[in-house]
């Protein structure tokens, strides 16, 4: 390859040891790019091992140093990218969110060779709105955004924090003509390829070792499996006409009918048979626009076993 088309290959992603990223950065090493990614902690072999020992990594992964709350510390990852994924993001707190992302989107206006940014936001940007303010017959799609308010009223900091960032990103892009797609991934099913499980991962280990507290909260929820997620990342950086935001859902279930799909299909899983009801207002979620780019979503059944096979492998789960 010459030099100015294996520049066009060389990517960003930010916060490359988690759960989500570690699964990116392996699809864009799959797909022959070259990847900074940043984390840190560089020294942390432990944290870092699983992303050395994926294919491609020795010849087209760095991994750098930067923080979210470091003024100008993802300039040098940046510079001579061509494309940014920003996934990097502190859970429930608000100012590091938005000035985490902004910081990053500094770094990338700084760079001449930019030509995208794939910022990860969530579907919890979209799906947090009060009963009657939406007709619960009309799926939700990328125009609906979360409601501040209800989220400060219930106290729910996470899905605020997305909601924000995303803003800003928006706000920034638009004034420092900087192109932009989010993606909004639901709750994201899979394979750990980390050591350590993150939040999300725990909750779902949990769901299966009979515990109701986290999915009592969900409610209903929409699920996406995380190879989807990465792939979806890639798509809307990859495709020309890509814009916007982009929902990233395969089903939304209510926590009852997730309990009793799992419980039928590993019935030696103590799954919980039933979840208190919070009374939460029904939706469902339209993801027309990116299957419009050719995606097609991998099925309930096809993340669980997945992700359950793996749990499995890593000795988090006794063999089925
Ligand atoms: N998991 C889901 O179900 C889900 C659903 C929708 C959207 N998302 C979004 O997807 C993205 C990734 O989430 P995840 O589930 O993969 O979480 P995760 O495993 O906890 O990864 C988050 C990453 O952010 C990095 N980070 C945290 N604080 C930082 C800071 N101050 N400076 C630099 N990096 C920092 C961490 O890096 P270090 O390891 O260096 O500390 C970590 O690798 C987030 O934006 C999240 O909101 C996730």
């Amino acid at each position: 390859m010459n030099q100015k088309l294996e520049s066009k290959r060389k990517v960003c992603v930010t916060g490359a040891s988690g759960f989500l990223a570690s699964w990116l950065i392996k699809r864009l090493l799959l797909s022959g790019y070259h990847v900074t990614g940043t984390v840190r902690d560089p020294g942390n072999e432990k944290k870092l091992a699983h992303l050395w020992r994926l294919e491609g990594a020795k010849e087209r992964l760095r991994l750098v140093k930067a923080d979210l709350m470091e003024e100008g510390s993802f300039d040098d990852a940046i510079l001579g990218c061509h494309g940014v994924f920003h996934s990097a993001s502190p859970t429930e707190i608000l100012e590091p969110a938005v000035e985490g992302t902004l910081n990053v989107l500094r770094s990338c206006k700084k760079n001449p060779s930019l030509r995208r940014v794939v910022l990860t936001s969530s579907s919890s940007a979209v799906r947090v709105r009060p009963e009657g303010d939406f007709a619960s017959n009309v799926p939700l799609d990328e125009s609906s955004w979360s409601c501040v308010e209800l989220c400060e009223t219930l106290q729910i900091w996470y899905p605020l924090s997305k909601i924000l960032a995303e803003k800003a990103a928006w706000d920034f892009c638009k004034e420092n003509g900087i192109h932009l797609v989010t993606i909004l991934p639901s709750f994201v099913i899979g394979p750990s390829l980390p050591p350590d499980l993150c939040s999300t991962a725990s909750d779902v280990l949990g769901l299966l070792k009979g515990e109701t507290e986290k999915f009592k909260w969900h409610g209903r929820m929409g699920y996406v499996h995380i190879n989807d997620v990465a792939l979806c990342h890639i798509l809307v950086y990859e495709h020309e006409s890509a814009h916007g935001r982009y929902l990233c859902s395969s089903t939304v279930l209510d926590n009852n009918e997730l309990a009793s799909l799992l419980s039928a299909r590993y019935p030696s899983l103590p799954i919980p048979a039933r979840f208190e009801q919070l009374g939460r207002p029904h939706y469902e979620m339209n993801t027309s626009k990116i299957e419009s780019l050719g995606f097609k979503f991998k099925s309930i059944q096809e993340m669980f076993d997945d992700c359950i096979a793996s749990l499995v492998e890593q000795g988090h789960l006794p063999a089925l």
